[in-house]
């Protein structure tokens, strides 16, 4: 049974244009995976937290050794990645803030990427442990980017969310930027409008 696994970072909760448009693709993607599970974490709602001294201690040292101190400092991290290792497809619904990802999406990562679990190091380099999984990002942002054209080379969160993806070895991820949404705010389209291309673009990409 095909499992989905929604990651919402977006605190504007229902006005959030990344959450709107991560519900049109849940919508499409229920409708091509009868029976299928989402399984949904709110990371606005749910912060993570920043890694600290014991995590990295923790994460560093053979299991069979780890102390409580660990064992608490890592208890969000061997949730979030057991929730990754139980879906085929994990969808992260976020903005752009700051021509990046938000700071509670990259405390997710951190917790994500995690020496032995998520990926090893070996004499010809690092190699990612996460097979056979699937990617969807959908970012909203203000202004509008394009890869392949100059405004795309502001857009750091689509290169760096394909890098770390492919580290732990998921090399299957889509990024769709629903870009220009500051246009609403000034009344050059109606939000209906603005949405329009990116929920036939979601629900195309809820049917893979
Ligand atoms: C703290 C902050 C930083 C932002 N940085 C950018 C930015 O770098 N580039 C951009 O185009 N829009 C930026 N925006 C605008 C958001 O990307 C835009 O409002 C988007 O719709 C937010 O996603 P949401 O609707 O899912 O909440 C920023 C907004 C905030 C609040």
């Amino acid at each position: 049974m095909a499992s989905l696994l929604k990651i919402d970072v977006s605190p504007r909760g229902g006005h959030s244009y990344s959450r709107q448009l991560g519900q049109t693709f849940v919508e499409g993607w229920q409708a091509a995976h009868a029976g299928g599970t989402v399984v949904e974490r709110d990371l606005a709602k749910n912060q993570p937290t920043f890694v600290d001294l014991p995590w990295i201690a923790g994460a560093f040292t053979p299991p069979v050794e780890h102390t409580d101190e660990h064992k608490a400092a890592l208890k969000q991290s061997d949730e979030i990645i057991a929730e990754i290792k139980a879906a085929d497809h994990i969808l992260i619904t976020t903005p752009l803030y700051n021509f990046q990802v938000p700071a509670v999406l990259k405390a997710w990562i951190d917790h994500a990427v995690r020496k032995d679990l998520t990926f090893d190091y070996t004499e010809k380099g690092p190699v990612g442990l996460l097979k056979g999984k699937k990617v969807t990002v959908i970012s909203a942002s203000g202004g509008l980017y394009v890869q392949g054209e100059p405004s795309g080379a502001y857009d750091y969160l689509t290169p760096y969310i394909k890098f770390i993806f492919g580290f732990i070895g998921i090399t299957d991820v889509t990024v769709l930027s629903a870009g220009g949404a500051s246009n609403i705010r000034y009344g050059k389209i109606s939000e209906e409008d603005w949405k329009k291309p990116f929920e036939a673009q979601a629900l195309e990409l809820a049917k893979a």
